[in-house]
């Protein structure tokens, strides 16, 4: 039977949560911007993050699966579900669960910055920066972790575990 143990406490995420908008808040005063998550790892993350910015912003989504080798830099990924806002001349904000190999983020970088934005950042939760295999930073990040296999807040096995409010890795 696969284990938990706890990581971060649900309470340490939802401080560093609210930390992280007040940062948005600030950052993105007075400008058009939209939350674009990417589904499913970062749906209670975008969720808790958009109610705890003062500022309104626009929600949307996009799906992407990655498939790699794992040893290697190549990867493709494939766009399973588009965006629907316009995000031409708009600030986007690409909202991830965890930054792992990089592949995912560099790749949406790279796939929306040719439709113009006013600006494309990255905000994320977790980063593993030892698992890291493209030079993928985030703009905004909520905790450094080691590369084990977490999940909780968003982040699945196999679909299971999502609905934690707190982060855990999976010990076999
Ligand atoms: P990438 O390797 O940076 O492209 O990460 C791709 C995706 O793998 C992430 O968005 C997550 O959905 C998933 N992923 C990476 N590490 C973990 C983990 O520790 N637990 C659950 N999902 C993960
Ligand atoms: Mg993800």
């Amino acid at each position: 039977m696969p284990e938990l143990s706890v990581l971060i406490s649900q309470e340490d995420v939802q401080n560093r949560v609210h930390e992280l908008a007040s940062q948005l808040d600030i950052d993105y005063m007075g400008k058009d911007l939209i939350l674009l998550g990417v589904l499913k790892g970062s749906v209670h993350f975008l969720s808790d993050l958009s109610r705890a910015m003062k500022s309104d912003t626009t929600i949307d989504f996009i799906q992407a699966s990655s498939y790699g080798n794992g040893q290697s830099s190549s990867g493709v990924v494939q766009i399973r579900k588009d965006h629907d806002v316009n995000i031409e001349g708009r600030h986007v904000l690409i909202v991830e669960d965890i930054i792992d190999s990089g592949l995912t983020v560099k790749h949406l970088k790279e796939l929306l910055s040719a439709r113009k934005p006013a600006s494309i950042k990255c905000i994320s939760l977790l980063s593993k920066p030892d698992a890291r295999l493209h030079d993928v930073r985030p703009d905004y990040l909520g905790f450094d972790i080691p590369d084990s296999f977490v999940v909780g807040y968003g982040l699945d096995s196999a679909e299971k575990y999502r609905s934690l409010p707190f982060i855990a890795e999976l010990t076999v």
